[in-house]
């Protein structure tokens, strides 16, 4: 791995992605080679707002890779709540970890943190901002689903304060991809996020509407409208309910399409696509222990 920290999939270069990807692989198929890999290794977890998966996928990943977690525990009964700040509390949680994990409500917060640390430190999502660990372990999903080569990808639901959705599209510039993002009008991509790629010469198509585009898709990429990050609530319910998909929308898809969810879901992927063959959002959510195993070994030195 050529960088200290895990910041932003903007700066993950191809060759990166693919020694985590390829890492990723051999943990999968023998994850026994690697359990005591990182003996002694501490985690530092720190989490100020919600987490389910990421933050229980990380502390697996370090446990299996013979580590172990030293956890901050809910924001509220931290010394934030006393008022400390974000740069004094990394300070001290490095002395007691080897690498720390980040996700923060403010975009820009984890860049901001690694002034103030030395030890690597990974964003686990920051506001609105990148959330690049998700990224690789949807990369990881779709080259195994889909492949990486000649795909043609629709991207759909709250472009504009998705992190889920920044990270992956500055991501897939790397790749031969063709991207198609659909969102109401008022959730588009963020100016600056289309901006990178277009000038990363990425291929990227806007759309209002999911029927234009869905029979051409090798994979679709379905997000939760962001409730927490609308400035308003009355905007919010605006637009909250539109873009479910249940198996009728699919009628007219490819039989191979690859369904995918960061999730949590609300309410954007009816129960009944669980039981289809296009279902692969609770296997992405599984895929994020292997990868955040090969993430942190590389990142922790495991090239030797
Ligand atoms: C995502 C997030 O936190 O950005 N969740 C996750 O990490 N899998 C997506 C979301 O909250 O909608």
């Amino acid at each position: 791995m050529r960088q200290d920290h895990i910041i932003s999939a903007k700066h993950l270069a191809r060759e990166d992605i693919e020694a985590v990807l390829d890492r990723a692989s051999a943990i999968a198929d023998d994850p026994a080679a690697y359990s005591e890999r990182h003996a002694g290794t501490l985690l530092g977890l720190m989490f100020y707002e919600p987490s389910t998966r990421t933050k229980m996928s990380f502390s697996a990943a370090m446990k299996r890779l013979g580590g172990d977690i030293v956890d901050m525990g809910p924001v509220e009964y931290s010394s934030v709540q006393k008022g400390e700040s974000l740069a004094d509390t990394v300070r001290v949680v490095e002395g007691y970890a080897d690498a720390l994990v980040l996700r923060h409500p403010s975009e820009g917060s984890a860049k901001m943190a690694t002034e103030f640390v030395d030890v690597p430190l990974i964003n686990a999502g920051d506001g609105a901002g990148q959330h690049p660990t998700q990224t690789l372990l949807d990369l990881y999903t779709i080259r195994e689903n889909a492949g990486l080569d000649d795909l043609t990808i629709g991207i759909m639901g709250d472009l504009k304060y998705g992190r889920t959705v920044h990270s992956l599209a500055y991501a897939l510039t790397n790749f031969d991809a063709s991207q198609h993002f659909i969102s109401p009008e008022s959730l588009k991509l963020p100016r600056n996020v289309r901006y990178d790629l277009h000038k990363a010469g990425s291929s990227i198509k806007e759309h209002t509407q999911l029927d234009e585009i869905l029979p051409s898709l090798d994979v679709l990429y379905v997000t939760r409208i962001q409730k927490e990050r609308f400035p308003d609530e009355n905007e919010y319910r605006e637009v909250a309910g539109e873009y479910q998909i249940d198996t009728d929308t699919l009628a007219a898809a490819s039989d191979d399409l690859t369904v995918m969810h960061p999730l949590p879901r609300v309410d954007e992927i009816e129960h009944d696509v669980d039981q289809t063959d296009h279902a692969t959002y609770f296997q992405q959510a599984h895929n994020g222990v292997p990868v955040r195993m090969a993430l942190l070994d590389l990142l922790l030195g495991g090239d030797q």
